[in-house]
């Protein structure tokens, strides 16, 4: 959710600025902009996509700069409101991510004292204070300072001085990265951007400011005193950050699920013993035996990973196990049982609901374990133990093997838990065996995927879809809805197929399409009976099942998956979906990878 991108250096500031900005495309792209400092401050900004800005930007001079790329909060997509925003003096420019939430009250003082405001941002008023402190003589540390006093809210924010060699930024609540060069500086919104500059990264916490020239950075509190920052350790992870031969990096990580599956599971899995072995992820024998309850939060994909990991966790360690959305988790102050396990799901670990309820549990004696993505990224941090799921950069606004990597290394984790408890060194190694199979499976169903463009026929053409699935593919049915409707705009419902007959079957006209998961898993019987109530009302069937289940009969469009064991069968079931929506979004000439009002990190609450 808006991406900041900053260069000290001896090279042109203003092409690495935009290469900087391509790579955080996926936090915001509504409208971007750059300041390069010559002498004077020269800036450019304009809505709509990265790359149409860099064909219009001025062949700007000069080895210092900040970029931004937006995601709208305050005010609407338009050249004003996108960042930088400098000082009428034209002294100051800033670039900022996250919400100031007394900016009208700010802003109304600002208009009192006579100040032009040009945007309906919240953030344009950092540089116009900043401004007026200089005027009044502070040095710009100070003035920085003095803007951050009057605050509440969110920030990391960068500031260029037209009579400064340096750069000044600072965090509260959106994440800001300093890479370290040979006598340059790089600040970025999250660390991937700087990787193929430096390794040598320092992330900043909240509450604090950073001052960078070209060779040096200092990190001190809020209030000046300086603090000794450490160098972040990131794995090096494996995978591309470029499309190669594929059109989209949506259909590119559709079919790196295998690989990246292979990524998440290898070395972990123990077939001797029947168990796995996330190292993060290791719970005390005496801290089992206490175990009341787990708990999974997360948003969005990472929410339906969630789900699935709870009824693994259930199913296997038969502890009882909840999930959470983590918007709503801190709305009803929570009870937390410091005993309990609580595991916070995230791709980019920045998303900042999930942040917030990390930080909720943790204010309340518990620990949280991170299952993350981003090496080094905010909720990985914040959390200080976890495990990664090696999914590679996903750069796709819609998400899939994350997703997979999330059920992944949450089954794994169901039977590391279930095997320190009941669950049998047989069942154990049944699990093992089947989960060695799976990323074969999941690529063999990516050369074969059945009828897809039927199923796109059929949904492109309804007013909505419905998506149903019981037990283990109920999330799967809500992933494939929230899949469809973030890419293809189309309005999809999800519900457990149970539930289908108390609402949503009003819905059901003739040829609706409805998108029904199930595999042959024991509840399967009871979906039939959803599947005969939509046909009866004249619903058109696209019925995801195991290859050579008699179920195929009831359908409209038969779409055959691999056959699995029950419980991991969604890392099957879900693959039909994810290209039934590539497909129709594609179908109806949308941007697949930048779906409209969407960001991938959404670093507001
Ligand atoms: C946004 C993205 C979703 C993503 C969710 C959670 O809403 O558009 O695709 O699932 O954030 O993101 P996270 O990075 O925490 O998994």
């Amino acid at each position: 959710m808006c991406g900041i991108f900053g260069y000290i250096g001896h090279r042109n500031a203003s092409s690495l600025l935009v290469k900087g900005l391509l790579r955080l495309e996926y936090r915001g792209y509504d409208s971007s902009g750059v300041v390069v400092k010559n002498g004077q401050l020269q800036s450019y900004k304009d809505i709509g996509k990265i790359s149409e800005m860099a064909t219009s930007l001025p062949e700007f001079k000069g080895s210092m700069g900040i970029a931004h790329t937006r995601w709208a909060t305050h005010g609407g997509v338009t050249k004003e409101n996108a960042h930088p925003h400098l000082s009428n003096d034209g002294k100051v420019a800033i670039v900022h991510n996250g919400i100031l939430q007394n900016s009208d009250a700010l802003r109304k003082r600002l208009k009192r004292a006579g100040v032009q405001l040009n945007s309906e941002t919240d953030s344009e008023v950092f540089c116009h204070y900043i401004a007026m402190a200089l005027e009044e003589g502070k040095a710009p540390l100070e003035a920085l300072q003095s803007v951050l006093s009057m605050t509440r809210g969110t920030w990391g924010v960068c500031v260029l001085f037209q009579e400064y060699d340096y750069v000044l930024c600072a965090r509260n609540g959106s994440p800001l990265i300093i890479g370290r060069g040979k006598d340059e500086m790089f600040i970025s919104s999250d660390p991937h951007a700087i990787r193929e500059h430096t390794d040598q990264l320092v992330a900043l916490e909240d509450g604090q400011i950073a001052k960078l020239d070209a060779h040096n950075f200092q990190v001190m509190q809020t209030d000046g005193k300086e603090v000794v920052s450490h160098l972040l350790q990131l794995e090096e992870e494996w995978g591309e950050s470029e499309l190669g031969e594929y059109p989209h990096f949506m259909l590119k990580e559709i079919h790196e699920q295998s690989q990246s599956l292979q990524h998440c599971i290898s070395g972990r899995l123990r077939h001797a013993e029947g168990t796995s072995v996330l190292g993060g992820l290791q719970v005390q024998p005496q801290e089992l035996a206490q175990l009341p309850h787990v708990r999974l939060i997360g948003c969005g994909t990472a929410l339906h990973a969630a789900q699935i990991g709870q009824i693994l966790i259930e199913q296997w360690a038969r502890i009882p196990a909840v999930s959470h959305v983590a918007s709503e988790f801190n709305a009803n102050d929570p009870v937390i049982n410091p005993k309990a396990l609580h595991l916070a799901i995230s791709q980019s670990g920045e998303t900042a609901d999930t942040l917030s309820a990390v930080k909720e549990i943790q204010r309340k004696g518990a620990d949280v374990y991170g299952v993350v993505n981003v090496v080094g990224s905010s909720i990985a941090r914040q959390c200080g133990k976890g495990v990664y799921i090696h999914s590679g950069p996903e750069q796709s606004v819609a998400s899939t093997k994350a997703f997979t990597n999330m059920v992944g290394a949450l089954a794994l984790f169901a039977l590391q838990l279930g095997r320190s408890r009941h669950l049998s060194k047989t069942k154990g190694k049944s699990i093992i065996r089947e989960m060695r199979t799976l990323p074969e499976k999941i690529r063999a169903y990516l050369e074969q995927p059945g009828p897809i463009e039927q199923a796109v026929e059929l949904v492109t053409k309804a007013k909505s879809v419905l998506f149903l699935g019981r037990g283990i593919s109920s999330p799967v049915a809500s992933e494939g809805a929230l899949k469809l409707m973030e890419i293809a705009y189309i309005p999809c419902l999800a519900y457990p197929a149970g539930e289908m007959k108390h609402g949503p079957i009003a819905l059901i006209e003739q040829d609706s399409p409805v998108v029904v998961i199930a595999p042959n898993d024991g509840v399967q019987e009871r979906t039939l009976n959803a599947i005969h109530e939509c046909k009866a009302r004249g619903a058109k069937i696209i019925l995801i099942h195991e290859e050579g289940d008699p179920i195929s009969e009831t359908a409209d469009v038969s779409i055959p998956i691999p056959s699995t064991m029950p419980m991991l069968t969604p890392l099957l079931s879900v693959l039909p979906t994810q290209l039934i929506a590539y497909h129709a979004a594609l179908a109806l000439d949308n941007d697949v990878d930048r779906p409209r009002n969407l960001a991938k990190s959404v670093t507001v609450e």
